[in-house]
């Protein structure tokens, strides 16, 4: 995102996925309107067999693969995806269902550039099976976050969170359903703040338009 040039498409973003990629389809949508701040300077997947590369693909993206099956530790991985990573130049890296954990020197190096979006109201639930974890809990109502990245996994400061009434009867998959509409409207939004300059990452929490969001970021009522 330089300021040395008035094209409105500015803001570079690499996305990382690890499978279906519905995520990156809403990003991709977002990213095809007219109005649209941000553009989708690469795809990359942990996962050769990943949907999501097709997506890529289709909407005329750079795709690449970086098998992490390739490399003999976390270290030597995490390395390779920055290399790959930096030929696209990016402004901010977008983590879309990438279901790595990153090392210290992956989240140092995108500081302050790094989303990820994790299915639940952060700081509840953080790792795997978060929905059917809320139901187990019998909590009324569940969510999604996206937050800046930060070294402690899923604990980074909260941008904005869609709270999603749980309904008498539930199951893991419908409720999983719902909160996925919700992270499609979402994600678009927090990262298309970002490529208008109104976010950043202040120390251990958000701002938004010059103002700390609160701890646990902007909340919205789920949109129908
Ligand atoms: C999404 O539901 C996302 O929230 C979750 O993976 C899914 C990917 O779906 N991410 C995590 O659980 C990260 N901890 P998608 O490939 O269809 O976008």
């Amino acid at each position: 995102m330089s300021s040395d040039s008035p094209s409105k498409k500015q803001c570079r973003v690499a996305v990382l996925i690890s499978g279906s990629g519905t995520n990156l389809q809403a990003l991709i949508d977002a990213a095809a309107r007219d109005d649209a701040d941000f553009t989708l300077s690469a795809v990359i997947s942990n996962k050769p067999e990943a949907y999501g590369l097709t997506r890529a693909t289709e909407a005329g993206i750079p795709a690449a693969v970086v098998d992490h099956r390739d490399f003999p530790n976390r270290d030597t991985f995490d390395r390779a995806l920055i290399e790959e990573i930096d030929r696209h130049n990016p402004d901010l890296v977008v983590l879309a269902g990438f279901m790595r954990i990153l090392t210290p020197e992956f989240v140092r190096h995108y500081s302050g550039r790094l989303l990820n979006i994790h299915p639940s109201l952060l700081p509840k639930y953080q790792g795997l099976h978060t929905h059917q974890r809320a139901l187990e809990a019998g909590d009324s109502e569940h969510g999604v976050t996206v937050h800046f990245v930060t070294e402690e996994l899923d604990g980074g400061p909260a941008i904005v969170q869609a709270v999603v009434p749980i309904e008498a009867g539930d199951t893991a998959e419908q409720l999983a359903k719902r909160v996925q509409v919700q992270e499609h409207v979402i994600y678009p939004l927090a990262v298309s703040w970002f490529a208008r300059g109104r976010l950043r990452m202040v120390e251990d929490r958000s701002e938004l338009d010059g103002e700390l969001l609160p701890r646990c970021g902007k909340q919205l009522a789920a949109a129908d």
